[in-house]
């Protein structure tokens, strides 16, 4: 592990390393006519809904959201019964798993990395762009590049961790410190953007000796259970992970009422973290658990790139192009308001729409040579609530549409690449967050500069992910100054998305998340729990 090399960072991914007839078989074996029956996993048994046990009762489906009329998986829903049932297994799992030597817990990890990017490599991508609505480029960064960097630099992290002694012993006494894992179970809570992200909510803990309860989102059930099946054919023992799709609240409410539960690690919106931190600090309030739980979650943002008149503006229009509309959006570290200088905004502006207009949408998964730049959105909702924010703007009359505003949901959920302008820096489309291929722009005058970094920091309640684009070293120095807690990821002449495991950790403060950095080992010591031991001779 120590000489691993991120795959996500081969920027030269090259179309023509996929086999093609390979990913087309993927892709059939779950469209043709048959959906796939996604079950519960708990405690290693396999439980489908209208089986008559108590642990499910009702199914969801998740369709091709580029093709809504097709499902490609029907998912198998827990009861309240079923989340105890999970917890308790995990629970009983806990007892031996802890007990494996941390090298045989890593070993499952890495055999699953490389059976994902060996066996199942097309299965998985075949899924994530089915269900996820990514082009091939995209799935094959998450889930063969993200995915596996997560696993395998979580156990180079941990091998640091364990094989180092940090306290100091003296003549007659031996001190040492003993990375338990934490007593009770873990909820992992996971988004459907990234099947990396997922598998690493749940993984990390588990690589450090816990056991998961693992909600998955119910719009990527498809790969995500795929995953689970890949970590069980790697070794994983029943009961480490328990895989219990369902309503999000009411799976929420027995986990986090549960005398036991001893973390959540959670990816999705600042409601709903908002609404769990508060329910887990009350119960902590009331003496409810055994431990304190730990809290680790990474929530939305209102991500800005800024354009300075010193910038290379080429390049910070096709920055931004990526930055805001690259997966339509959907990351939560994607750009969606732009301070763009005045005086070079017509020629930024000309190079962004141009360029826009090239861009074609689609579904990524049956065009010939799988070329779309753009798929859908996600999911009706989300669709709803961009369509929406586009009639808005047509309304406003602070708010100008540059290019794009188009929608159209007769076959899937498809949104135009949209560009709007405001005058007015403080309105709420550019501190609201869209998660959608929607972008604010707001020109402010060069000289406006050191004010226009005020108004980026105090529209602000997010603290995700920005960007400087300038040459002028003192416009860059300023900029990281002024705007120290509005991005926990800041980049420089880059766009604000893609970070790259053990290259820029990931996370933010403030209503983004509580800035445990996906992707360092920081993570790892959030799922663990120290004992000192102090021996006399
Ligand atoms: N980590 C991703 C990025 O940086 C978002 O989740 O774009």
């Amino acid at each position: 592990p120590n000489t691993i090399t991120t795959n996500q960072s081969n920027k030269s991914f090259a179309k023509n390393s996929v086999e093609w007839d390979l990913l087309r078989n993927s892709i059939n074996k779950f469209t043709d006519n048959h959906s796939l029956k996604v079950p519960l996993v708990i405690n290693g048994e396999r439980i489908y809904s209208n089986e008559g046990n108590l642990s499910s009762s009702s199914l969801v489906s998740q369709v091709n959201p580029a093709k809504h009329a097709q499902e490609i998986a029907s998912a198998s829903q827990v009861t309240a019964d079923g989340v105890k049932f999970a917890i308790d297994s995990a629970l009983k799992a806990k007892k031996t798993w802890m007990e494996y030597s941390w090298d045989d817990r890593a070993a499952i990890f890495l055999k699953a990395a490389e059976l994902i990017e060996t066996k199942y490599r097309y299965d998985l991508l075949a899924a994530t762009m089915l269900g996820q609505g990514k082009n091939v480029q995209q799935a094959e960064i998450d889930v063969i590049g993200e995915l596996n960097d997560f696993l395998r630099f979580n156990v180079k992290y941990a091998e640091e961790l364990y094989h180092q002694q940090p306290v100091q012993s003296s003549k007659g006494v031996w001190n040492r410190a003993e990375y338990r894992p934490l007593e009770g179970f873990v909820y992992a809570v996971t988004p459907f953007n990234f099947t990396a992200i997922a598998s690493n909510l749940v993984c990390a803990p588990a690589l450090m000796g816990n056991v998961v309860v693992w909600k998955p989102s119910q719009t990527a059930l498809l790969s995500n259970y795929l995953l689970l099946t890949v970590l069980e054919e790697a070794g994983l023992p029943k009961g480490v992970i328990n895989f219990v799709p369902g309503d999000p609240v009411e799976v929420t409410d027995v986990v986090v009422n549960h005398k036991d539960f001893s973390a959540l690690h959670f990816t999705g919106s600042t409601a709903v973290f908002r609404s769990l931190f508060g329910k887990i600090s009350s119960n902590v309030a009331q003496g409810i658990y055994k431990d304190y739980p730990r809290i680790v979650g990474e929530t939305g943002g209102k991500n800005f790139h800024i354009i300075h008149e010193s910038c290379n503006v080429i390049h910070s229009a096709l920055s931004t192009l990526r930055g805001a509309f690259e997966y339509q959006g959907q990351k939560c570290s994607a750009a969606s308001r732009l301070y763009l200088a005045e005086n070079v905004a017509d020629e930024f502006l000309d190079v962004l729409t141009k360029n826009l207009d090239t861009v074609s949408l689609g579904n990524n998964a049956v065009h010939e040579g799988f070329k779309e730049f753009m798929g859908p959105v996600i999911h009706k909702g989300s669709f709803d609530k961009l369509a929406n924010a586009i009639e808005e703007a047509k309304k406003d009359p602070e708010l100008k549409i540059v290019c794009g505003g188009k929608y159209d949901s007769t076959n899937g959920y498809f949104v135009q690449p949209t560009v709007i302008e405001t005058t007015n820096p403080n309105h709420k489309f550019m501190s609201q967050e869209f998660f959608g291929p929607v972008l604010t722009l707001y020109k402010y005058k060069p000289s406006d500069y050191e004010k226009i970094l005020e108004v980026v920091d105090t529209t602000n309640q997010y603290g995700l992910t920005g960007a400087i684009f300038a040459k002028d070293r003192s416009a860059i120095r300023l900029a990281e100054e002024k705007l120290r807690y509005s991005a926990g990821n800041f980049y420089i002449n880059d766009k604000c998305t893609g970070a790259v495991v053990g290259q820029q950790w990931f996370g933010g403060s403030r209503a983004s998340g509580t800035n445990d950095k996906a992707g360092s080992g920081n993570i790892l010591s959030r799922f663990v729990s120290v004992r000192n031991i102090k021996e006399n001779f």
